[in-house]
């Protein structure tokens, strides 16, 4: 029987793990603590969790800015916290950086990863209580030809640097399990969009563009194919498998959205038109064909069925709406924009959480 009550959420001020302590505090009945572990890179921002912060600091929520990477910090936080359930995010997450410097990638998603389950191996020996959920991503099955789908037994075919990573982290997963009994649930997922994203991908990438009147730039011929999915039904999905996933396996979870970029960026020039009233030539006069992305997967579609039907998960969220919260969300929280974009969230950061 799995404990669940002392969980380490790392990464947690990016955009998913965000969104998941939020989705914990906001929408279950969980009752036990979160430890909130993130070394706060570019794409970490406490600022995303102040609500939290100030409801449940100090008592059900813990922050600790700390690198995955440091064996001795994770042991100590290990301790002090009597972890029994590691959700596990903490990642370089966008592609196009990995393929302008990969090191990071292969630094905190796989080497980071093995540190955590060392972690684990030295402090959770003989442990059925526990459980070491890891965070990964439908890009470790590669590109799909039209009319495919992935399946949980799908090869692994990774083709960038950031999701070769992650599928290298997905072994050392299951190779831990195997060799010495850490309890793990592993999840791959499409992609998300919602509150809190950073705006270097896609969808708050042209939020914003179309917000300022900037041009919208579709990588090659924009008929890539993504699966698109609301974040906080992805933080269900995690939240369903922590209570109910069968240990030892992996889930795949998705939109069942599967649409060409281009699609994409025609809805959003289509919802930013309703709502200023402008011609939607407006904004489609906006889209620019750029230089594609090397290596550029052509098409990702994802079979969720298993969860749907193992764990009676769904998603709640309609794409038309999710994209409309997303919109009216990023057209609200401009100060959120403004620090994450401006040297302001540097400074944010050093006032609240010193020079680090
Ligand atoms: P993100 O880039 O928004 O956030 C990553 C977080 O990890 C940041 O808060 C960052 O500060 C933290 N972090 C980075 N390196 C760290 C380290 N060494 N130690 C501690 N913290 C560190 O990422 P995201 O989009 O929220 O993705 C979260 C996870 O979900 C990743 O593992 C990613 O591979 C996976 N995923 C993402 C998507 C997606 O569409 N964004 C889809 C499927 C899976
Ligand atoms: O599939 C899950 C993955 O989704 C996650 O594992 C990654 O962490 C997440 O970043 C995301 O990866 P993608 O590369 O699919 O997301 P991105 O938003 O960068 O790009 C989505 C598609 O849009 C992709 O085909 C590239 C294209 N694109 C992206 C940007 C940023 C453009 O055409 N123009 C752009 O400016």
């Amino acid at each position: 029987m799995r404990r669940l009550n002392n969980i380490a959420v790392t990464g947690g001020a990016g955009f998913i793990g965000s969104n998941f302590i939020h989705y914990i505090f906001e929408s279950t009945n969980f009752k036990g603590n979160i430890i909130n572990v993130d070394k706060l890179t570019y794409a970490g921002n406490p600022e995303n969790l102040a609500s939290i912060e100030s409801a449940f600091g100090g008592t059900r929520y813990f922050f600790e800015n700390s690198d995955i990477g440091n064996f001795n910090e994770m042991s100590a936080l290990f301790k002090k916290y009597d972890i029994d359930t590691m959700v596990h995010f903490a990642a370089e997450s966008h592609v196009d950086r990995s393929i302008h410097g990969p090191a990071e990638f292969i630094t905190t998603n796989i080497v980071g990863t093995f540190n955590l389950l060392e972690v684990a191996r030295n402090l959770w020996p003989g442990r059925e209580d526990v459980l070491f959920h890891h965070v990964s991503t439908d890009e470790v099955y590669g590109s799909l030809a039209e009319g495919q789908y992935f399946f949980e037994t799908s090869p692994y075919d990774p083709q960038s640097p950031y999701s070769a990573s992650k599928a290298a982290s997905d072994h050392l997963v299951k190779a831990y399990k195997n060799t010495y009994g850490i309890p793990f649930t592993l999840s791959n997922c499409s992609n998300n969009y919602g509150p809190y994203q950073f705006p270097e991908k896609l969808i708050p990438l042209m939020l914003l563009n179309l917000m300022n009147d900037k041009p919208l730039p579709v990588y090659g011929d924009g008929r890539n194919v993504r699966d698109w999915l609301y974040v906080l039904d992805h933080a269900e999905a995690i939240w369903f498998i922590l209570n109910k996933g069968r240990t030892g396996e992996s889930y795949n979870i998705g939109g069942e959205n599967d649409e060409e970029n281009l699609a994409i960026v025609n809805l959003l020039c289509q919802k930013m038109a309703e709502k200023t009233g402008q011609p939607v030539s407006h904004y489609t006069s906006l889209i620019t064909f750029v230089k594609d992305r090397p290596g550029h997967d052509r098409r990702y579609a994802i079979n969720c069925d298993k969860i749907k039907k193992e764990l009676g998960w769904k998603q709640q969220v309609t794409l038309s709406r999710g994209l409309d919260l997303t919109i009216e969300w990023y057209s609200s929280n401009r100060d959120w924009v403004d620090h994450v974009t401006s040297g302001e969230y540097r400074h944010w950061m050093d006032r609240n959480y010193g020079n680090r």
